[in-house]
């Protein structure tokens, strides 16, 4: 149990959001709301989770075929408050215990973004302590710092998910660069895509995931996508355009869909592994990272460790489950902001759109 403690906080009136930053362990709440997973987490020093709490709102959206936002931001409306109080009751805390709030600032659903922006904003407000609003893709690399042992700096790191495929090479807690992304579909999409494509339903990753590994990757090739091999940019709508021609002109194609599913993810691996060590070369770093929901695939994470292992690089990547959208990235992710010591204006708006600098 970890004791109530004296105000850490004392308030420099010269620079209305800088604080000094104690000594002491430093313990945040983060929520997530960006997408369709309602999250709440409590994280001491950036690395150890005490608790981390997510809602899923997979049955609303699967009879959709994909997140309808409106639904979704109401049900993270009715979640947030019982998945908060159920973060800090597993992390045997109370709110005076806190020592920030964080939320998922962007990018995003703005309404689904708004609902625990401003319930941490305002929950910040009240308590009398810092609140950070956290760029989400800066979650997803600092999911890394969450795992036993962290990657060392600098670093090339893949972040792939449901909205974004994209390069970084990372040289601090809170510097990344931006190296190339997706010029169309992220590749976390093209799994949904397909997915939907095969009948097999929403979300799309992880069940041709599963369907992959009784089929055969050779059976059927699909085209990789590589653009200019020298630039860090992917392009994943013309491989589902493939797929989809491949159904369209194989009647029997029910009785391939493993093979499909196999064909498809061998392809979209194969130049993800590619780029990324690319990238690493590119930047001379020895380490690669791998993070985002994408990152949950099994022959992702083998394809990267084998590729990497051959050239000798490290690799890191989170347990699966932290490659999802959760509230304890967002918490680790604002902890080098706090000891930075500086924090988000309290009158900061959500974006919904990936921007440059990151949080906060
Ligand atoms: O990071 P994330 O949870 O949410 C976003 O920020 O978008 O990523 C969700 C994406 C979805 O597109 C989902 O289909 C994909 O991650 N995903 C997977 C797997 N598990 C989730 N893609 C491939 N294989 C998986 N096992
Ligand atoms: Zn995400």
């Amino acid at each position: 149990m970890i004791p109530a403690r004296p105000v850490l906080w004392i308030s420099n009136p010269d620079a209305d959001f800088c604080f000094p930053v104690s000594d002491l362990f430093m313990i945040i709440l983060a929520v997530e709301s960006s997408c369709d997973e309602t999250a709440a987490a409590v994280v001491r020093d950036g690395t150890l989770i005490l608790s981390s709490v997510v809602a899923s709102q997979i049955d609303i959206h699967h009879r959709y075929g994909g997140v309808v936002p409106e639904l979704a931001s109401r049900r993270h409306l009715e979640a947030l408050v019982p998945v908060t109080e159920e973060a800090l009751a597993a992390a045997g805390l109370n709110a005076q215990q806190l020592d920030a709030v964080a939320a998922t600032r962007g990018p995003g659903l703005v309404g689904a973004l708004l609902v625990g922006f401003s319930f941490a904003k305002a929950y910040a407000y009240t308590l009398g302590i810092p609140f950070y609003g956290v760029n989400h893709l800066e979650g997803h690399i600092a999911s890394l710092f969450l795992k036993a042992e962290a990657p060392e700096f600098p670093f090339a790191a893949l972040l792939v998910s449901g909205g974004h495929s994209s390069l970084y090479h990372v040289r601090g807690h809170t510097d990344s660069e931006l190296m190339g992304q997706t010029r169309d579909d992220a590749a976390g999409e093209a799994f949904d895509k397909v997915s939907k494509m095969l009948g097999l339903g929403y979300p799309g990753g992880a069940k041709i995931g599963e369907l992959a590994e009784k089929g055969n990757p050779e059976k059927i090739s699909f085209p990789r996508v590589w653009l200019d091999k020298s630039q860090h940019e992917f392009s994943f709508s013309g491989l589902k355009t493939a797929v989809g021609r491949y159904i369209q002109t194989h009647e029997e194609y029910r009785e391939e869909i493993p093979d499909i599913a196999a064909g498809f993810q061998e392809a979209v691996v194969e130049v993800l592994s590619g780029k990324l060590l690319f990238a690493a070369e590119v930047k001379k770093c020895r380490t690669v990272a791998l993070v985002g929901g994408v990152a949950a695939n099994r022959r992702l994470r083998e394809k990267i460790r084998e590729d990497a292992g051959k050239k000798g690089l490290a690799v890191h990547i989170p347990p699966v489950s932290l490659c999802g959208d959760n509230a304890a990235m967002i918490a680790a992710a604002a902890y080098h902001y706090l000891q930075k010591g500086c924090a988000t204006d309290w009158d900061a708006d959500v974006y919904s759109r990936h921007k440059m600098p990151l949080s906060p």
